[in-house]
């Protein structure tokens, strides 16, 4: 294990959970040069619950993997509970994942050689956990998937992989969650539940949480949403004024 000492919070910030900056990515192949995102700027506050919506393409998934620390930025900055992630190496953004974060992916990404029960203790383990065991079956428990403790992802439907995945994002007590799409793949009854058990989960626990999602009433349900449009945010409703300078009139 790599020391956390070098990537320790800058307590006077705390409040702070998320602090984007001017950022920029660009994926280059060739002479070919893609701008995917330009001049993001936002700022999170704990507790703030955020979701990123806008058009298929639009930069929303690598936004998202930004801000999480999976993935980084050609220039500007990404605060992550006080951790400037800009020229961190990957292990040590791994351990900032692994402190602070929880990701729930549109496809669920289970590891599909482990049980439902092993893919919840993956997060606890590497925390170097006590009671890792113990711990993960109470929280299959909490998303009513107790019995199913034994069963590998193939086994078990989309909904309840989901269910299995909201109790791994959780296993770590994340500051933050950041969940891509996760009901995208789910039928609207199904997609509820999850839904319901996203919220409740996150209200427990008092965690942060960024979604990105294509259906307006989930984004509703979040306090505030950002709406990006060819990797340019178009509007906030938690920074009104960029409606007022680039569009003239508010959208959503
Ligand atoms: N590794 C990569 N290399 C090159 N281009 C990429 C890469 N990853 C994403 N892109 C491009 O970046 C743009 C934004 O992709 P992104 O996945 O962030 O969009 P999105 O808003 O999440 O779309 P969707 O709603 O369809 O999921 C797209 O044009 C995509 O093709
Ligand atoms: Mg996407």
């Amino acid at each position: 294990m790599l020391a956390l000492s070098s990537i320790k919070p800058n307590t006077n910030s705390v409040s702070t959970i998320l602090e984007i900056n001017n950022l920029r990515k660009t994926y280059d192949s060739g002479d070919r040069h893609l701008t995917v995102l330009e001049g993001i700027n936002f700022k999170l506050q704990a507790g703030d619950t955020c979701s990123i919506v806008g058009p298929s393409g639009s930069g929303k998934t690598t936004l998202l993997g930004l801000c999480a620390g999976l993935d980084r930025a050609s220039s500007g900055s990404v605060i992550l509970n006080g951790v400037t992630l800009d020229n961190l190496s990957e292990d040590k953004r791994a351990q900032v994942r692994n402190q602070y974060v929880g990701f729930i992916f549109q496809n669920f990404q289970l590891i599909p050689t482990l049980t439902a029960l092993e893919n919840v203790m993956v997060p606890l383990e590497l925390r170097g956990e006590r009671n890792v065991q113990q711990q993960a079956m109470e929280l299959l428990a909490r998303v009513g998937l107790a019995e199913r403790h034994d069963h590998y992802p193939t086994q078990l439907s989309g909904g309840e992989q989901q269910r299995v995945s909201l109790a791994r994002a959780f296993s770590n007590r994340p500051t933050i969650l950041f969940a891509d799409e996760p009901t995208g793949n789910l039928d609207e009854e199904t997609g509820e539940k999850v839904e319901r058990l996203l919220f409740d989960l996150n209200r427990e626990a008092g965690t942060t949480l960024v979604l990105v999602t294509h259906d307006l009433e989930l984004a509703e349900k979040t306090q505030r949403i950002i709406r990006i449009k060819g990797g340019h945010v178009v509007s906030d409703t938690g920074a009104p004024e960029i409606v007022q300078q680039q569009n003239g009139a508010p959208q959503l």
